[in-house]
């Protein structure tokens, strides 16, 4: 991870304006840029989720939500959460911005005693989340229209 700049930081969303925000880099990312239809992107877990928005200076440029699951993914016991909706905006991409997103949202797992985490990834995006300690579980499968696998963290 390359972290260049300290006036990056990691806030957890906690009103409306910042929820905006958050769906507001979602709307850039992947609904303008990767071509996802808006009715897939949003949905019902966004009321309930933990979400993380990332600052530069006044400037949001990135988010990222963890969803604490009822039952865990196939296989697995305990209480899981899944991450999902890891977006940065292209210009600050291979920063450390992700890399940030992604371990806050792993230290509120953590927090919540949480036995595991999963997740979604596009294919083209596996390297993130290996480098991580994700590791890939099953098939590649087709979501939106775009090459998924499914990946698994335990933390405990
Ligand atoms: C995936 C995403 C969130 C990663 O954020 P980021 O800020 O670019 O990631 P980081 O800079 O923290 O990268 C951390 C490491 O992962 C690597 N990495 C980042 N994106 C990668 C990719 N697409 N493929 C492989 N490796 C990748 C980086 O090179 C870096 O490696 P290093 O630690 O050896 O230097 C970002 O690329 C993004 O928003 N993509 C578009 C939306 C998207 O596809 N989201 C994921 C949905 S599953």
């Amino acid at each position: 991870m390359t972290l260049f700049n300290s006036k990056i930081k990691v806030v957890q969303v906690s009103n409306e304006g910042e929820l905006s925000s958050a769906l507001a880099i979602r709307e850039i990312v992947f609904i303008e840029e990767q071509r996802v239809p808006e009715s897939l992107e949003r949905d019902e877990e966004d009321s309930n989720a933990f979400h993380l928005l990332a600052y530069e200076g006044g400037h949001a440029i990135g988010t990222g939500r963890l969803v604490q699951l009822g039952v865990p993914p196939k296989g697995e016991v305990g209480t899981w959460g899944r991450i999902g909706r890891m977006a940065v905006l292209a210009s600050w991409r291979t920063k450390g911005v992700g890399s940030m997103l992604l371990n806050d949202l792993e230290a509120e797992a953590r927090r919540r005693q949480l036995d595991g985490l999963f997740l979604h990834a596009q294919l083209f995006t596996r390297g993130f989340y290996l480098g991580a300690g994700y590791e890939a579980a099953g098939q590649i499968f087709e979501e939106v229209g775009v090459p998924h696998v499914e990946m698994r963290k335990r933390l405990r």
